[in-house]
């Protein structure tokens, strides 16, 4: 068949899949089936937002994807005289505080892999790469790190994203940070202030780093949709949500990017962390971060949000989240609640875990699922 008429034919079943039962086991399967809706996440100096069970795919299994995060090291040598209470070799210096700042107050990092980007004496990068394990039940050591004691030091930190670490993650090994640095060139442009500028940032990426390396659109991506909701209370930035799509026509098969915002300034971002730490409820489950529920409350009930974000996840096949600080945490979020909130909100009906507001979490969870477009490439079955 002509890449037209497949095209227009695939148009055509999915309109009519979308009005047939979702159960009829055809092509297509509509969202409820479908738990995974964020089938990647990629976050950058992501602070940890929820207590207790961690954020993870259905099943206790690893979210795809890798959370990165930066360390400084000093190589310590020892003076004879020193011997008695100096300690030679690697130790932290200084770890970026946004990933740790959480931690103290027992927020865990979700389950997936951690990347730990280490500059060792000011020049030389090293790194550790945690793999995550499925189907292990109690926290893993990792969505702990950076442990809540090593120093870190907002001021003088290493915490943004295109001086720290698109800079520091061109120096790892591409086997170890897979998709991690390409996507880190959309944490940069989503801060930028229309969807012209987005746009340029995306296309023009290697002005926008000292090392001048090549963004996503280099690999074939392109912006799509775009938001800027302009929040009345948490932070006094706005927030600006983009999607970018990468089309495969002769699969008939769209990859998205869903990129949140982080904050533009530091004080701003540490001020909201520290002044909205107590936990709250959120698309079904205790124990989340207030501010980053509020915050991804209001995107999610921004009429942008309806209008824009949604139709576009509504034609992506598979949708990675992306996001540096806050972003990144409103990655992990998002992701719990498209992936697990219809789990935590179906299970707390039938128990005594009810909650009081029950109505108020759905709305959190409607507010933000779109229906995934599920599609499989059987031909024979046209
Ligand atoms: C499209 O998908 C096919 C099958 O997975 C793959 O072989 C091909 O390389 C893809 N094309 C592009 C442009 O990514
Ligand atoms: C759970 O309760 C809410 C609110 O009463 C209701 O809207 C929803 O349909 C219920 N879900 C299930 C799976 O029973």
């Amino acid at each position: 068949m002509k890449p037209l008429l497949l095209a227009t034919l695939f148009l055509l079943s999915s309109l009519l899949a979308s009005s047939a039962n979702a159960d009829d086991g055809s092509e297509f399967e509509l969202k409820a089936s479908e738990p995974v809706h964020v089938d990647h996440v990629y976050t950058y100096g992501a602070p940890s937002v929820v207590t207790g069970t961690p954020i993870s795919h259905p099943n206790n299994e690893c979210i795809p994807g890798i959370r990165v995060y930066n360390e400084d090291v000093d190589v310590v040598e020892c003076s004879w005289y020193e011997k008695l209470w100096c300690t030679p070799g690697k130790q932290v210096t200084n770890v970026d505080f946004a990933s740790q700042i959480n931690l103290k107050n027992g927020y865990l990092h979700p389950k997936m892999a951690t990347l730990v980007v280490r500059l060792v004496d000011g020049s030389n990068v090293e790194y550790t790469y945690q793999p995550c394990h499925s189907y292990t039940s109690s926290v893993e050591e990792y969505q702990l790190w950076p442990d809540a004691n090593l120093p870190s030091n907002m001021f003088n930190n290493n915490h943004g994203i295109a001086e720290f670490y698109i800079t520091r993650l061109a120096q790892v090994t591409d086997s170890v940070k897979g998709l991690s640095l390409q996507y880190a060139s959309v944490s940069v442009c989503v801060q930028k202030s229309s969807f012209d500028e987005v746009k340029y940032c995306i296309e023009n990426f290697e002005e926008e780093t000292a090392v001048g390396n090549e963004g996503v659109a280099h690999a074939g991506w392109e912006p799509f949709a775009y938001m800027k909701s302009e929040t009345e209370g948490m932070l006094s930035d706005s927030d600006t949500v983009i999607v970018l799509k990468k089309d495969n026509t002769s699969t008939n098969y769209r990859s998205c990017i869903i990129g949140f915002q982080g904050s533009d300034s530091l004080l701003d971002f540490s001020n909201f962390v520290s002044s909205n730490n107590e936990e709250t409820s959120y698309c079904g489950r205790y124990g989340v971060h207030t501010g980053t529920a509020n915050e991804l409350w209001h995107l999610t009930h921004d009429s942008q949000y309806a209008s824009e974000i949604v139709p576009a996840l509504e034609s992506c096949h598979e949708v990675t989240c992306v996001g540096h600080s806050l972003g990144g945490a409103l990655c992990s979020l998002f992701t719990m609640c498209a992936n697990r909130g219809l789990e935590y909100l179906q299970n707390n009906n039938d128990s005594d875990l009810m909650f009081e507001e029950d109505a108020n979490h759905w709305d959190d969870y409607n507010s933000l699922i779109w229906t995934k477009k599920s599609y499989v490439t059987d031909e024979s079955s046209w």
